[in-house]
């Protein structure tokens, strides 16, 4: 890759993975960093104009529902590539990587960069931290009674949102 001088990343991470791989990524890539681009939160999304300063720009995202998160659609539709390079990194929480990875490849190669490389990280599930009250804990254990076709306390099936829930992998 020529002229490649500066990195720097972008990335939307309500729990903190994303932002910590990318980091991990960028130190080790050995360039001088230019400012990093956080979208995370409302108003830092509303206060990036699309511009880049690195030459090459690590994109990362969570995988949510098997594709990119809706808030992350906002940035990447409005981001200025200039024929700069970046690399786009998905991470998800050992459910299914699906196509995240690839959506956000076709999105940034639309938005005029070139892509030399794209990877998908897993990593724990924001749902299996202590910070989720145990909700996945919950889910599975119903599951679990449900796969063996218990019954709850009123005598009925355990409700079907779980077994959607289940599908649809939270
Ligand atoms: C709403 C939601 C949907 C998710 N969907 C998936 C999914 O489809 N596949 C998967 O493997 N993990 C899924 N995850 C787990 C996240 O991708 C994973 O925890 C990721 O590390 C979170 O990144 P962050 O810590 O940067 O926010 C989902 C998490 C949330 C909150």
């Amino acid at each position: 890759m020529a002229n490649v001088k500066t990195v720097q990343s972008l990335c939307f991470s309500p729990t903190d993975t994303t932002r910590n791989i990318l980091s991990i990524i960028e130190t080790n890539i050995g360039l001088p960093q230019a400012t990093k681009i956080d979208v995370t939160l409302p108003h830092q999304r509303d206060s990036f104009n699309g511009k880049v300063q690195g030459d090459l720009l690590l994109v990362g995202s969570p995988v949510y529902e098997g594709s990119i998160p809706w808030p992350m659609m906002e940035p990447l539709r409005r981001i200025e590539g200039e024929g700069k390079y970046a690399v786009s990194v998905a991470v998800y929480g050992n459910r299914s990587p699906e196509t995240c990875v690839e959506e956000m490849t076709k999105l940034l190669r639309k938005r005029g960069f070139k892509i030399p490389a794209a990877a998908s990280f897993i990593a724990e599930h924001s749902f299996a931290g202590r910070e989720s009250g145990g909700a996945l804990e919950g889910r599975i254990n119903m599951n679990w009674r449900s796969r063996r076709g218990s019954v709850n306390r009123s005598g009925g099936r355990y409700p079907r949102i779980h077994r959607r829930s289940r599908s649809r992998g939270f």
